[in-house]
């Protein structure tokens, strides 16, 4: 790996809570993630991001920090996370922290000390408080999670909160905002973080005099549309003074924005060479399953970052979207595109984020019981929406019955089939989700850091190639034949349906290859 690892890193996404439990209390924790590093080694990813693990009411599963300085007790401790930091650096693993700075908890004690003091004080200028509109909220703006962004309180004034009316929204455009949160950074650099993935990058500066947005349909994280409080050229400002801090430190420690922004240009502007790393491809996660639809979505994110000199990433699944098994249409179908998809994803130039269990093959659960539905978007959307949980159920890692060796309990409950499905089941067998996931990796080591050509193919088939390695993808759903285009190195179906031939080959429907070298080779 080159000095600038990030540039091809493999990512893998923690959710502590649903990770791996070490106290026995039904929640993942940082010991719990300590105790599965050798896991993530052998799986063979460069970095681990790890959630939210601090001190927070958990209004939402920890993105709303209470004190960004230190560890909640659910997770564990201060001295935990600096352990897991050392030990993953040990093994060679990088590890990026997620930071929250559009908003804080309502327990923050800023928010506290704001609620206490006057309108108009400088205790409430760190946030967006604001007189109300006609006896209502000052503006139209929506919450994410559904409702009114603005909340009322007791003096009368309302305050902003794009998400929960836990997490109030941040006055970046006070300097001790952006000073605290410069501290911050600091702390974790100086505790030896690689990086930050930057929750809602894309929302801290909002439009002068937070005009209407003047348009229904807000509530979504997943917009395309331009709205006032997302993806002002302001917030460009933060990131330039973040990358001086990030540079200051030996080691290249990266920032990775989460932008929900219009277009691949719009979220190349996150990434130019003064400002942050990475941006998450929310593109890539949301095309259809088509060959159309991915060439165009690869061609698009690779042409808006090659402006800026930054890697694309490629994001198939988070704790916020949908498992791309159920989202590619589930059962045996959604099994079969997400192998496929694994290995086109692994195939492309830049960085690649894995959300954990995706490499175990896990769908979304969707029929949780209502009563332990714990997303805020389930009371918010008044019981409409019934939110993220089912992307956030407990890794299954053993044995034949719930917990699957989590914890003592998991504090969202696992189908039995997940038997199945365990890293334990998988492990040792070669056809399985892992071991696709741990071979891919591996090979795509050794593909060169930079540059994709696409080779002409049928219509529904993608065909590219890197240095050595062809892939190509069939997206329909029956088989193909194209002109054999190497010896098979790697497949997401079994190698014995593949049609091959002296001249041609097969492509079973829904399935991807990894060729090396040319027909003969
Ligand atoms: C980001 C997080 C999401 C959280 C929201 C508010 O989108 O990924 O989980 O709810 O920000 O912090």
């Amino acid at each position: 790996m080159s000095n600038e690892w990030w540039r091809t890193a493999a990512i893998y996404q923690v959710y502590v809570r649903s990770f791996a439990d070490a106290n026995g209390d039904g929640i993942g924790d940082l010991p719990g993630v300590r105790s599965k590093l050798g896991y993530l080694a052998e799986l063979g990813v460069d970095a681990v991001w790890l959630t939210p693990f601090y001190t927070s009411p958990m209004a939402d599963g920890g993105y709303d920090v209470a004190d960004y300085r230190d560890v909640d007790p659910v997770f564990g401790t201060l001295s935990d996370a600096e352990a897991l930091i050392t030990e993953a650096h040990d093994r060679k693993l990088k590890v990026i922290v997620d930071i929250v700075p559009n908003h804080t908890s309502s327990q923050h004690p800023w928010f506290v000390e704001a609620l206490a003091a006057e309108p108009g004080s400088p205790a409430r200028d760190r946030y967006l408080f604001r007189d109300g509109r006609d006896g209502g909220p000052p503006n139209d703006w929506e919450s994410i999670f559904g409702g009114p962004a603005w909340t009322q309180v007791g003096d009368g004034q309302w305050y902003l909160h794009l998400f929960d009316p836990g997490q109030p929204d941040l006055n970046w455009e006070n300097p001790e905002v952006r000073a605290e949160f410069e501290s911050i950074l600091r702390f974790w650099l100086d505790r030896g973080v690689d990086g930050f993935r930057i929750d809602v990058a894309h929302g801290m500066v909002k439009a002068d005099g937070l005009p209407d947005a003047a348009c229904s349909d807000q509530a979504s994280l997943l917009t395309s549309r331009a709205l006032p409080y997302f993806d002002q050229d302001g917030v460009h400002e933060i990131y330039r003074a973040w990358r001086k801090i990030l540079d200051s430190y030996p080691g290249e420690r990266i920032g990775v924005a989460e932008a929900w922004v219009p277009n691949a240009e719009r979220l190349a502007r996150y990434l130019r060479p003064d400002e942050l790393h990475q941006a998450f491809n929310f593109h890539y996660v949301e095309a259809d399953w088509s060959a159309t639809a991915f060439r165009q979505v690869i061609d698009d994110s690779l042409a808006a970052v090659a402006g800026v000199n930054a890697p694309s990433t490629w994001v198939l699944s988070n704790h916020d979207v949908q498992r791309h098994v159920t989202r590619y249409g589930g059962g045996e179908q959604g099994m079969r595109r997400a192998r496929a998809a694994a290995l086109l994803t692994m195939a492309l130039p830049g960085s690649v984020y894995v959300y954990q269990g995706e490499e175990l093959g896990l769908e979304e659960i969707t029929d949780l019981p209502e009563e332990v539905l714990a997303d805020p978007m389930w009371e918010r959307s008044g019981h409409t929406e019934r939110g993220r949980d089912g992307c956030r159920v407990p890794l299954p890692w053993s044995g034949s019955e719930p917990p699957f060796g989590f914890g003592a309990s998991s504090w969202l409950p696992q189908p039995q089939h997940w038997a199945n499905l365990t890293a334990e089941a998988q492990r040792d067998d070669p056809d399985s989700m892992l071991a696709l996931y741990r071979e891919a990796l591996r090979r795509r080591r050794e593909l060169p850091a930079e540059g994709l050509e696409w080779l002409a193919a049928p219509e529904d088939v993608l065909a590219l190639r890197r240095g050595a390695v062809t892939c190509t993808v069939n997206f329909s759903a029956a088989p193909v034949t194209i002109a054999r285009p190497g010896s098979v190195e790697l497949a997401s179906c079994p190698v014995a349906d593949l049609g091959v031939d002296e001249d041609t080959v097969t492509l079973p429907p829904e399935s991807a290859v990894w060729w090396s070298g040319d027909r003969d080779g």
